[in-house]
């Protein structure tokens, strides 16, 4: 498996929109709006590929004060729990260190706080409702 930092716009940047609307969309009947897409020019793309076939994804976006937000975390269903998403956790805290973020923080998705957990993060604060989901905050320190 080999992780990549990905350009925006790029053909793989494309295969990553391709998967989260795969995994983290289409199941809630939603997709993503041109907007969101531009946005995304500033923020650290992440995939994990097998040769030129994307596995998994995720992205880091800037907050601030030394805090960096991971979203759009996916891993493709049928390669789901063989560790995929430990390695891309691994990596995007690494880039996060290296580029000097002091805390990670996310939305984590209440069916996979488990995930998180085991990867160390922490619930810092109640329940809420986003893209139709229940959500927690999730923190830790790098
Ligand atoms: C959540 C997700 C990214 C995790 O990636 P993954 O490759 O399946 O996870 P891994 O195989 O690396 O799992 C690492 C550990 O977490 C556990 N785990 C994985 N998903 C879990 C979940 N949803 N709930 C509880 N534990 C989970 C695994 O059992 C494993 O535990 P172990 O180390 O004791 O064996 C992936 O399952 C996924 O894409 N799910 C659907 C989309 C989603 O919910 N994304 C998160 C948005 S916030």
């Amino acid at each position: 498996m080999a992780l990549k930092i990905l350009d925006h716009n790029s053909t793989e940047y494309w295969q990553m929109v391709q998967l989260r609307n795969d995994i983290l969309r289409r199941p809630l009947g939603l997709t993503f709006s041109k907007e969101e897409l531009e946005a995304e020019d500033h923020h650290i793309l992440i995939g994990a590929f097998e040769d030129d076939y994307m596995l998994g994804c995720c992205m880091l976006v800037d907050e601030g004060h030394g805090k960096v937000r991971l979203r759009q975390m996916a891993v493709i269903n049928d390669l789901q729990g063989k560790g995929i998403g430990r390695v891309l956790m691994n990596f995007a805290e690494n880039i996060a260190r290296d580029r000097g973020y002091k805390t990670l923080t996310m939305h984590a998705r209440k069916n996979a706080l488990g995930f998180y957990e085991k990867m160390g993060y922490k619930v810092a604060g109640g329940e809420f409702t986003e893209i139709t989901i229940p959500h927690y905050v999730m923190e830790k320190s790098l």
